[in-house]
């Protein structure tokens, strides 16, 4: 059994968010004094905004030392911080070259954030199926391709990674841009490479339940100096950063504000720096968990394609149908068990709870409404993606978890199961 108890961090979730969260991903529990002291650096200097103000801030430049952090930890040539992991993944898309009336394969099971930054850019999501990594598949891209397909946004799902040598395969045949969501990835790779960095460009989200948090932020990452330029241009109004007469320098092009305060990336920056530590402890309680679970009749895994590359922020479980799942999640409700997703219902992380998506509810008129959907998103057929989501259960793996308590949920897990599998007709 693995020893846990060399922990170099106090579990101090308890002071911040309370011991109920256990549902999400680790960076939240790591919150103390080396944030503490980050946030204090920019408060010494009053200087909260990431650019210019040279005199007054004596040296301190925290968004870039978080870009600089996070393009170490996933050998990334550039990293781009911004104000979510959602403007990291609009950022992506444009930066890429996605724009109006391009057609993007999506996944049906992402963040809502996937498909609403694919149509901010105006482009239109075309709804492809997964496979048992969670994520989309290649054999789902193909089928999705048409001759106005342009590009994929593939999101690696639940801390895993999505099977990148059947995808790039299909990718580099069909020339298509490759955009990758890992807003739930940071630190999980494939062969070596990270996620986010298989293709144009990536994305990481760095909201309250990842596996580093800055509070809200995000990070685009990329291998190209074009690309990079661009996220940067966009994601401040298009204002080049060149020079330090702020509001009087070039603009290339036309953008927006998706910056990111000094603030948040000053605890981004602190978390960040955790990640390796996170991987690592996660790993040795998702083993844990594996090991003995996989013994019990009528539990699977999520596919890992790289089972060194994973960030192991969940446990995923495949109950045998929808059925044994539902069972399972009525038992663990029952026996207050909790620190769990079942996505297929209960989360915003499924098409079937996207109704405004599906019937375009929009504040104002989008492209898409001006260039027809590609898909009547009402009678998708996506059939392995509700067979896969609806035995899917997704444990939040805690790093600061002793091997009593994995030990304890590993129990409580197999209680379930076995009754929920006992039960089922
Ligand atoms: C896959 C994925 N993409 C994007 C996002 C959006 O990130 P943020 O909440 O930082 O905007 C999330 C957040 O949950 C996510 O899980």
């Amino acid at each position: 059994m693995p020893n846990f108890d060399t922990l170099p961090l106090s579990r101090n979730c308890a002071d911040i968010c309370g011991n109920k969260i256990i549902d999400y991903m680790p960076g939240m529990e790591f919150f103390g004094a080396d944030e503490r002291a980050e946030i204090n650096d920019v408060l010494e200097t009053g200087i909260l905004f990431r650019y210019n103000h040279e005199a007054q801030r004596n040296n301190i430049y925290k968004a870039r030392e978080l870009e600089a952090a996070v393009a170490k930890l996933v050998g990334a040539n550039y990293a781009h911080a911004v104000s979510s992991g959602s403007a990291a993944a609009l950022c992506a898309m444009v930066a890429a070259g996605i724009g109006a009336g391009d057609e993007v394969i999506v996944p049906p099971f992402t963040y809502v954030a996937t498909i609403e930054a694919v149509l901010l850019a105006g482009a239109l999501p075309v709804f492809a199926d997964i496979d048992d990594t969670l994520c989309l598949s290649a054999e789902g891209i193909r089928k999705a391709l048409t001759p106005r397909t342009k590009g994929v946004c593939l999101v690696h799902m639940c801390g895993q990674m999505a099977d990148m040598d059947a995808i790039m395969a299909v990718i580099n045949e069909h020339k298509l841009v490759l955009v990758e969501d890992a807003g739930q990835a940071m630190g999980a790779s494939y062969k070596g490479v990270y996620t986010g960095l298989w293709g144009r460009a990536g994305a990481y989200s760095f909201d309250f339940f990842k596996i580093a948090t800055a509070g809200e932020g995000g990070v685009m990452v990329t291998n190209d100096e074009q690309v990079y330029q661009i996220a940067d241009n966009y994601s401040d109004h298009g204002h080049d950063h060149i020079g330090t007469n702020r509001g009087m320098e070039q603009h290339p092009i036309i953008g927006f504000n998706y910056r990111i305060s000094e603030l948040h990336a000053a605890v981004g920056l602190a978390q960040t720096r955790r990640v390796p530590m996170i991987i690592e402890q996660n790993n040795a309680r998702k083993k844990q968990l594996m090991e003995r679970l996989g013994q019990v009749p009528g539990v699977s895994f999520a596919r890992l394609p790289d089972p060194d590359g994973d960030s192991a922020t969940f446990l995923n479980l495949l109950l045998p149908t929808e059925a044994a799942a539902r069972q399972t999640v009525a038992e663990l409700q029952a026996a207050g068990v909790g620190g769990f997703n079942y996505w297929f219902t209960n989360m915003y992380h499924f098409i079937n709870q996207w109704d405004h998506i599906k019937t375009m509810q929009t504040a104002s008129a989008l492209p898409i409404e001006k260039f027809g959907a590609p898909q009547d998103y009402q009678t998708l057929d996506l059939p392995n993606a509700q067979h896969v989501i609806g035995r899917l259960i997704s444990f939040g793996i805690r790093a600061s978890w002793t091997a009593d308590e994995v030990d304890t949920l590993a129990g409580q897990i197999e209680a379930a199961v076995t009754k929920a599998v006992g039960v089922e007709v």
